[in-house]
């Protein structure tokens, strides 16, 4: 509320200023341009990666890693089975309060088809130090055509807050020649 009303009763119906036209065009077409350059930077920047979502029930989710686990178990890390499953299988990562389930082996220029989901609330898989980002969603699985281009140990970082043992929730992926 103002303290004097306007002088003109119509202070809206004003023609616009060309220095506001302008800025408005440039805003716009800036607009545009970033709009474009999303799709761009996809297939040039590899900066975005091309993710698939599908409805899944997490007990079956479970079930299907649980079976993978079994099968490709190399060792032990931690209490955490390591699996090393056969290059362009369907791999399995569980996220839940508060862990990624389980640590897996990939062969570096292999392509896999790597699914997560969540057991119980909202996570975030970011794999460092790569910096690759994906929200895992309750009641979906995102699924990734992955294949590594080096080797090395990365870790699975949860960034979204998940709760008091969010911090605590670090997942591992190893790649071997
Ligand atoms: Cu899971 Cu934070």
């Amino acid at each position: 509320m103002s303290i004097t009303p306007p002088s003109e009763r119509i202070w809206w119906k004003e023609p616009i200023h060309k220095v506001e036209l302008i800025w408005i065009i440039i805003a716009f077409v800036w607009g545009l341009i970033m709009f474009f350059m999303m799709i761009y930077w996809h297939s040039v920047g590899e900066q975005n990666l091309s993710n698939e979502a599908y409805r899944i029930d997490p007990a079956v989710f479970a079930e299907k890693a649980q079976a993978m686990t079994e099968q490709h178990k190399v060792r032990e890390e931690g209490g955490f089975p390591v699996v090393h499953p056969p290059p362009g299988s369907d791999v399995y990562l569980i996220a839940r309060l508060w862990q990624w389930w389980p640590i897996l082996e990939f062969k570096k220029d292999e392509s896999y088809r790597l699914h997560i989901a969540s057991m119980d609330w909202q996570h975030g898989f970011s794999l460092q130090p790569v910096n690759i980002n994906l929200q895992i969603h309750p009641g979906y699985e995102m699924v990734v055509t992955l294949k590594p281009n080096q080797t090395g140990e990365f870790s699975v970082v949860c960034n979204e807050f998940c709760g008091i043992g969010h911090h605590t929730m670090i997942g591992k992926i190893y790649v071997v020649d």
